[in-house]
């Protein structure tokens, strides 16, 4: 299935494409086992489009125990070369507030004992790959030109910092990532980009900033509900398809 344009993977809030036409259901097995759940391809916004829950459909898979290797071979066992990762996050610096959409250039990476790379088991080939620019380039550079060419807004800069979750931050791990230069956190970003590198596969993050990261906001004793997630990332998903179509 060479003719597939570009993979979506969906994070918290985003766990079906409803425009997804004609939709075939792949779920390879992978050397590294099963994916979240059905890699959805169909035809979205114009173009043939790949579409896997990265929580699973039901979002029953925490960001520590999602199989990313999994994911991402499953992704290119289907003939996927360009994947537009979103991830749902909190912001931390003024650029990113609820319901900004952002493509940040670079990552910090604070997850632990994750399985994070394809070079795992003993005899696999050990893997060096450059990450000096974890994004991308010229994907980040598609998603930005074709944005601005259908008028969504999409912030063009940022650092995405990784965290292990399943908790929200602290306001002082807040205040630290700030300190590191992060803009963005999240809990998925990271080992899937590494993984897409270690792949050759060309990935860029959407980020869709659900709300102020722990003490990061106006209001600093705010206290983040899931229900306020889900409310800004559905509004602020609402540009995909015609950001898609330009793609
Ligand atoms: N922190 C980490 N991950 C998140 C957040 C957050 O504030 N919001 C949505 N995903």
């Amino acid at each position: 299935m060479t003719d597939i344009s570009l993979a979506i993977i969906g994070g918290t809030g985003v766990y079906a494409l409803a425009q997804l036409q004609d939709a075939e259901a792949h779920q390879p097995v992978t050397p590294y086992g099963a994916p979240s759940g059905p890699i959805r391809v169909g035809r979205f916004a114009g173009k043939r489009v790949a579409f896997l829950a990265r929580h699973g459909e039901g979002h029953s898979l925490p960001p520590h125990r999602i199989n990313y290797r999994a994911n991402l071979a499953a992704l290119k066992a289907v003939g996927v070369q360009r994947v537009l990762a979103m991830n749902t996050v909190g912001g931390i610096t003024a650029d990113f507030g609820p319901r900004v959409l952002a493509c940040p250039e670079q990552l910090i990476d604070y997850t632990w004992g994750r399985v994070s790379t394809l070079s795992e088991e003993p005899g696999s080939e050990v893997l060096h790959v450059d990450f000096g620019d974890p994004y991308t380039p010229a994907l980040r550079q598609q998603v930005l030109a074709a944005a601005a060419r259908v008028r969504v807004a999409v912030v063009g800069h940022g650092c995405y910092g990784a965290t292990q979750g399943p908790r929200l931050e602290t306001k002082a791990e807040i205040a630290r990532m700030k300190r590191d230069g992060c803009d963005l956190v999240g809990m998925t970003g990271m080992p899937e980009a590494g993984l897409a590198r270690e792949l050759g596969l060309d990935y860029a993050c959407l980020a869709i900033v659900a709300n102020w990261a722990a003490g990061a906001g106006p209001d600093p004793d705010e206290v983040i509900t899931f229900d306020d997630v889900l409310a800004n990332v559905a509004a602020a998903s609402a540009g995909l398809p015609v950001l898609v179509s330009a793609l």
